[in-house]
């Protein structure tokens, strides 16, 4: 099969680019350093390739991540680097057969974990994005909690999001050093071997993570293709051209298929104007006939995956291109799946 074949909107990563990425972190950041983000592709044939290079453990930001991992048995060290409250997702991370460590940032949090039998967290501590996360000066408080409660705590994370979308390299090591001293100062109060931190923005600028929860770097996108990071943007949305106007042309590749909160897609030798659900208008600098195929390149990788059934492999995302491998997303949604088939 040709990539040119596929049924369209069809996500397609180059096994190249992708090979490479995934090569190239390995080397920077060998073994248990980096504890692959999944949220970032929701493949687990994509997170056996992570593990398939010496990275242990996986971050993951839901439950469903967690259970799917764990179905395609690689649930050998999973964290779940967000904070869970509804009992029964909970408890199927009990019952999954892997090794799961959950984030824990307040009383509730904890009382939560300890109520369904969750043996291991870290204290999740905000260093500066406000999204969840302790205040430092509370993290040995509950730590002390959940250790009282007979959870062991492994150590902290602590995210720097509101860092890694900084442009300037240097202003973005001065945030990382800043959320260093949050996370030095939160480890020692709560004690554990787990500092676990970091994206694919700020993967070499960490001093004292013993971990870095980079999930973007494999697939990557044009936000970050711009950042200059050794990286290369190895996804994109094969789409079929629908109509040819005077001025502009239409393919079947929208909102539905796209994560847009980090700004339009691109295509290659032309100007998007906008998305809408099911479209993108596009003026191109080259003459379109209906029906052929265009590559459209997401701005935010982590949500424009979670829109797509497959992820295809293939010698290049080019519709001239071999189909390798088709991967399902299989760790997409929220609702735990079906183990009993
Ligand atoms: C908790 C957490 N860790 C790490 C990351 C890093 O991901 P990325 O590789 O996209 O920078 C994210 C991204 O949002 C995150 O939410």
């Amino acid at each position: 099969v040709r990539v040119g074949d596929l049924p369209t909107p069809a996500l397609v990563v180059d096994a190249g680019a992708l090979a490479a990425n995934l090569d190239t972190m390995a080397h920077a950041l060998p073994g248990a350093r980096l504890r692959p983000h999944v949220k970032a592709h929701k493949c687990s044939e994509l997170a056996r390739e992570q593990i398939a290079r010496g990275h242990p453990g996986l971050t993951v930001a839901t439950p469903r991540e967690a259970l799917g991992l764990a179905a395609a048995d690689l649930g050998t060290d999973l964290l779940v680097a967000n904070q869970v409250l509804d009992p029964v997702r909970l408890r199927a991370l009990t019952e999954c057969g892997a090794r799961v460590t959950v984030a824990v940032d307040s009383d509730a949090t904890v009382a939560a974990a300890v109520a369904v039998g969750i043996r291991e967290v870290l204290i999740d501590v905000s260093v500066g994005m406000p999204r969840c996360g302790c205040e430092p000066a509370d993290a040995a408080r509950i730590a002390d909690r959940a250790r009282a409660a007979g959870v062991a705590v492994r150590g902290i994370m602590g995210y720097e999001g509101h860092v890694v979308g900084v442009p300037d390299r240097a202003e973005r090591a001065a945030g990382v050093a800043a959320a260093t001293e949050i996370l030095l100062a939160a480890h020692a109060a709560v004690g554990g071997d787990v500092i676990s931190a970091g994206g694919t923005t700020t993967y070499d600028l960490h001093t004292v993570a013993t971990e870095i929860q980079a999930g973007s770097y494999a697939l990557m996108d044009t936000a970050y293709g711009a950042f200059g990071l050794p990286f290369t943007v190895a996804v994109g949305i094969v789409a079929t051209v629908l109509h040819v106007g005077a001025r502009h042309a239409v393919a079947d590749c929208g909102l539905k298929a796209l994560g847009m909160d980090h700004g339009d897609p691109t295509i290659d030798d032309a100007d998007v104007w906008f998305c809408s659900d099911e479209h993108v208008t596009f003026a191109s600098r080259h003459p379109l006939t209906v029906g052929d195929r265009v590559v459209v390149r997401p701005a935010h990788v982590d949500p424009t995956i979670a829109m797509h059934e497959h992820l295809h492999v293939a010698e290049a995302v080019h519709p001239d291109a071999d189909v390798l491998a088709s991967w399902p997303v299989d760790l997409r949604g929220w609702d735990p799946p079906d183990t009993r088939r």
